[in-house]
């Protein structure tokens, strides 16, 4: 018997193979989503693309959605791909995990990644707890991580605390300087640091950390080195195995334009055996026999993070948003998110009374502003830019920041840009 039947046979038994597999699906590709017609980047006259772009954005008419650092919307394209990939496979009532392949080497290539080093998750929290649950420690061993931690990075540690008597410990990212960051982290290492986890880009003010340099003090010291990127990918384009660190936890359903529920995460091909899986089942590896007993091996990457049935459709849609974003251009992407939340930064700073707190300078911040105004608490001033002008941004209450967060992504115009700087400028004069 050939090695493939054998495998076959064994995930037959497992029930891991759709009784499509062969017959079917395979072969039969996911339908394609409707192609996109972009006029022409002219960046003499970028309006023209940028609107078509925002066309393929299911806004409602009037509403400003500055807030794609809490949910990003999912293009028309992914929406359809999504919609017609559930269809498919509701059809034969299938559960369709043989296109996991085709999407991890579309996504893989996306984050600069192997495909063995990606696992599909349900949202980056997902992927910080696979860490934090499966890293090896014991009573006493050390996590440090920023105090600006959002509970999807934290809590997944703060578990760990509870759990296996892990001590947490907390540096206050410095929004001035990137070396300072790294020197916070040095002053709270000890012999019994393990792991260093930070966001790559911070929820609250959305301050860019220096993840590679970040990345080489901790492999210096021997330590692991996860970074929280639920804001990254989709923002600006990086190579995460160029990064440095040993994991990588991102949000599909953000930045990127996935389905909701879409996440993925990293783990270097090297350190892949250092994380112990603790949920598994089937698709997280395979038998040596067809019938229990027998021996449990882990799939070889980072597939055995994975388990049980998924929402396929939700995966190759992921796999989808990675083909928008190539075809809109990342690098272009990330330049109109900058160059947008530049905008509102430059006409924030012109009122009374506001003061920024994302730092400026370019290698620290990229497509979110957090601002805060004495005058008006964080939680009136979100309300009325919501019910006053349908703006929908997001309050930021975490360290007492007493603040506001605006998220810039590529559907945003310099229009609304300008609209939400005059309704933060309205709101503080009637107060
Ligand atoms: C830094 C960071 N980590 C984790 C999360 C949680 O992301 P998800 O909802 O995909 O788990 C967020 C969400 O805003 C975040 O900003």
């Amino acid at each position: 018997m050939s090695l493939d039947r054998k495998s076959f046979l064994r995930r037959a038994a497992l029930g891991t193979v759709g009784l499509v597999t062969g017959a079917s699906l395979r072969g039969a590709p996911a339908p394609a989503a409707p192609a996109v017609a972009w006029p022409a980047f002219d960046a003499r006259e970028p309006e023209a693309f940028w609107r078509a772009v925002r066309a393929q954005f299911l806004f409602e008419p009037g509403l400003a959605y500055f807030n794609t650092g809490g949910l990003g919307p999912a293009p028309l394209p992914v929406q359809a791909k999504a919609t017609a990939v559930a269809a498919q496979l509701q059809q034969r009532s299938e559960h369709g995990h043989e296109l996991f392949a085709a999407a991890r080497g579309t996504v893989a290539a996306f984050l600069g990644a192997e495909p063995a080093e990606i696992a599909f998750v349900r949202n980056a929290t997902e992927g910080n707890a696979i860490i934090a649950a499966g890293v090896q420690l014991a009573a006493g061993d050390e996590v440090i991580f920023e105090s600006h931690a959002h509970p999807g990075g934290s809590f997944p540690w703060l578990n760990q605390e509870k759990l296996r008597g892990v001590v947490v410990k907390l540096f206050e990212p410095d929004p001035h300087d990137p070396a300072g960051n790294v020197a916070r982290i040095s002053a709270l290492m000890t012999a019994r640091t393990r792991v260093v986890q930070v966001s790559h880009v911070t929820a609250p003010t959305g301050i860019v950390l220096p993840v590679a340099a970040i990345a080489r003090l901790c492999r210096e010291r021997g330590v692991w080195f996860h970074i929280d990127g639920a804001q990254t990918a989709g923002m600006f384009p990086f190579a995460v195995r160029e990064l440095g660190g040993d994991s990588y936890a991102t949000s599909g359903h953000k930045w990127w334009g996935g389905p909701l529920e879409t996440g993925v995460l990293f783990v270097r091909r090297e350190r892949i055996d250092a994380i112990a899986p603790t949920l598994v089942g089937a698709h997280s590896g395979e038998l040596d026999s067809p019938s229990l007993p027998a021996k449990f091996s882990f799939a070889a990457g980072a597939e055995r993070f994975e388990y049980g049935t998924r929402n396929a459709a939700a995966v190759v849609a992921l796999a989808e948003a990675a083909r928008f974003q190539v075809q809109v251009g990342r690098d272009r992407i990330a330049a109109r998110g900058r160059a947008l939340a530049a905008q509102v930064r430059a006409g924030l700073a012109q009122i009374t009374g506001v003061e920024i707190l994302t730092p400026e300078s370019p290698e620290m911040c990229a497509a979110m502003i957090t601002f805060r105004a004495a005058a008006v608490p964080f939680g009136a001033l979100f309300d009325r830019l919501v019910r006053e002008h349908q703006m929908r941004c997001r309050p930021v209450s975490e360290q007492g920041l007493n603040a506001v967060r605006v998220s810039t992504h590529f559907f945003n115009s310099p229009a609304e840009c300008a609209a939400l700087v005059a309704a933060v400028e309205k709101i503080l004069k009637k107060t």
